[in-house]
């Protein structure tokens, strides 16, 4: 009966462990960088974990060697030898272990320095604000004068000067590919350096506890190369697309008092400017809603229009008791804004 348990907890530790590959190349993963500093940062986890696992395996080595090798025989009584103290054994294994101690240490710090340093004064460097909130992301690139949200572009290859704050409680901007995580803090402001090596989608979370939706605040970075985020800035930049049909009934809507989407919502060079829910300029155009847990499908908008309460419990919109063709109508304008 015990080996059976015992196989049984071994196996399902194995199967415990695979999870995560299985959940495929979508999961983010400390050890799939795309970035110097997540690839230093991984180098260090790699020599960590080798120095430890010779330590562990000698360790269990001996200790298996010296259970068998000095077990009590049958035919033996009595107390084994005593030994009292042995100078040279004593400093061997205060030193050798202190001394491994330090390697890592130093390790550790110069590791620390090269991911923690930027090209401060880097002409080249791109610098966007990130803003946290219950339970969203906003980014503000104040040179290239947009603001967006939940959907990071950068430019590979480039260094990005990510400067970290908090509405309101304390955030943490985690995307593992890229390298380390850094808190959102309120009243004080982080920096973080940035560079994606190459053009991909980057996936991450808030790292630390923020709330009842703190799992439902995830990140997804869209590394792009040099002319594709040329592009995504120059169609940022363009304002509200000619509209007809459905869609302008459903401006019309949204910036009726009734449905009051413009107290919470900015959409840029309109009069709607609130700044308590993300930015909507160019909403069509995200790939995700709701800060990245389901993906933008009219569908789904008109989903979230109805009752954003159902979709992400505690989230800061309130049910606006849209009829159905309303929030249709204001979905297909939310839509049209790409
Ligand atoms: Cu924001 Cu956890």
């Amino acid at each position: 009966m015990r080996w059976r348990f015992m196989l049984f907890l071994a196996l399902s530790l194995l199967l415990l462990a695979a999870l995560p590959l299985a959940q495929g190349a979508a999961a983010a993963s400390i050890f799939d960088t795309h970035s110097p500093s997540g690839a230093s940062i991984a180098t260090l986890f790699w020599i960590v974990f080798g120095i430890a696992a010779v330590i562990f395996v000698g360790v269990e080595v001996a200790l298996i060697a010296f259970t068998i090798r000095y077990r009590q025989r049958g035919n033996e009584t009595g107390e084994p030898r005593q030994i009292f103290g042995n100078r040279r054994l004593e400093l061997l294994w205060t030193g050798i272990p202190a001394l491994t101690l330090a390697i890592v240490f130093g390790l550790m710090v110069v590791t620390m320095r090269g991911v923690g340093a930027g090209p401060v004064n880097d002409p080249n460097a791109l610098t966007i604000e990130v803003i946290g909130h219950q339970w969203w992301w906003e980014y503000r690139y104040p040179d290239q004068k947009l603001v967006t949200a939940n959907e990071l572009h950068l430019p590979v290859g480039q260094p990005v000067h990510l400067r970290l704050r908090s509405d309101d409680v304390i955030h943490d901007f985690w995307v593992p590919a890229l390298g380390r995580k850094m808190d959102l803090i309120p009243g004080q402001t982080n920096d973080l350096w940035v560079q994606a090596d190459s053009p991909a989608v980057y996936t991450g979370s808030c790292a630390e506890y923020c709330g009842l939706q703190h799992a439902g605040m995830r990140l997804r970075v869209v590394a792009d190369t040099p002319d594709d985020f040329a592009a995504w800035v120059a169609g940022q930049q363009r304002g509200e697309p000619p509209l007809s049909g459905d869609a302008a009934h459903g401006r019309t809507l949204f910036f009726q008092s009734q449905a009051n989407c413009v107290s919470c919502h900015a959409i840029d060079g309109t009069t709607a400017r609130g700044t308590v829910g993300p930015n909507l300029t160019h909403v069509g155009g995200r790939a995700m809603l709701a800060a990245n847990i389901i993906t933008n499908t009219p569908d789904n908008m008109v989903r979230w229009l109805l009752n954003p309460q159902v979709v992400k419990p505690g989230n800061r919109m309130p049910n606006l008791r849209l009829s159905d063709d309303d929030a249709r109508d204001l979905a297909a304008y939310l839509e049209s804004l790409k």
